[in-house]
């Protein structure tokens, strides 16, 4: 018997961040539904571990070492894409760091601030404005961007990263319009707590604080990346073909 259409066959995906945590579940998943990934984050290693999962698993991946607060590495990574792969379908903007999420703000640092809007901000803004001529190219696709719950509600000693969520999803909802009718669809996931290194390494008692915090999610647990990388297929795939400049929580309706 042939195999089954694939939701993503004959298309290639760019994930930010896709070496770890949430963007990699997104790869995998990405792979696994037929998509050729590129997979697009600052530490190689990993990178190139990840491309070698994916291979070994039957998906088709590459690595490009990218940082996106920089504009000329953001167009370098999708220069890379096109010439390994020939086109962009889908991007998923997913990089992003907490930065200080323990201090309030009149003790805040500023440097923080400015690298935590740099990533997860910029990186966001110079991925879209280099991808989409990219899709638009091969004819419209889709994109989603990482938000967060912190993008739907305020939170105390983070005030950079809410911020920066919220950023995330303005811009969301403005690319969206200004593409709408050029058949490229904009959403954002706004992911609750995932069990990635981001949420492990941003405290300094990692388990006390994941327990005091997992009580506190009406689900009473955290979420896994996969949980967030279903949400991410479905918004890139045409399944979600009426759905564009939407913030789709996956959260345990911790934001709720
Ligand atoms: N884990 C959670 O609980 C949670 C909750 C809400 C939102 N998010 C968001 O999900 C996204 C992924 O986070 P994660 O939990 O998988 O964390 P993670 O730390 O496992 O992954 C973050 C990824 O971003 C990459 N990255 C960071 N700075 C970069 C830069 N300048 N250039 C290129 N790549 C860079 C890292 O290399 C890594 O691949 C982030 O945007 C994060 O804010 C996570």
């Amino acid at each position: 018997m042939p195999n089954a259409r694939m939701r993503f066959d004959g298309k290639v995906a760019l994930i930010t961040g896709g070496n770890a945590g949430i963007g990699l579940a997104a790869g995998h998943a990405f792979a696994g539904q037929g998509a050729k990934v590129m997979i697009a984050a600052r530490r190689s290693a990993e990178g190139e571990q990840a491309v070698a999962e994916i291979l070994q698993a039957g998906g088709e991946a590459a690595f490009v070492a990218t940082d996106v607060t920089s504009s000329a590495s953001v167009q370098a990574m999708v220069a890379a894409c096109i010439a390994r792969f020939g086109r962009l379908d889908v991007a998923f903007n997913n990089a992003g760091i907490p930065g200080d999420v323990t201090t309030d703000i009149a003790d805040a640092d500023e440097d923080t601030f400015e690298r935590v809007m740099a990533v997860n901000v910029r990186g966001v803004w110079l991925s879209m404005k280099y991808e989409i001529p990219e899709i638009l190219k091969a004819g419209g696709g889709a994109i989603v961007n990482c938000s967060s719950f912190a993008g739907l509600r305020g939170g105390p000693r983070s005030s950079a990263y809410y911020a920066s969520k919220h950023a995330v999803l303005g811009m969301t909802k403005s690319v969206a319009l200004e593409y709408a009718a050029r058949n490229i669809r904009v959403n954002a996931v706004c992911p609750g707590l995932i069990m990635t290194d981001l949420i492990t390494s941003g405290f300094a008692n990692a388990q006390e604080k994941l327990a005091m915090l997992t009580a506190r999610i009406p689900m009473q647990r955290v979420g896994l990346p996969e949980e967030v990388a279903n949400a991410v297929l479905w918004l890139a795939s045409p399944e979600s073909s009426f759905v564009n400049g939407a913030a789709l929580p996956v959260d345990g309706a911790t934001s709720v």
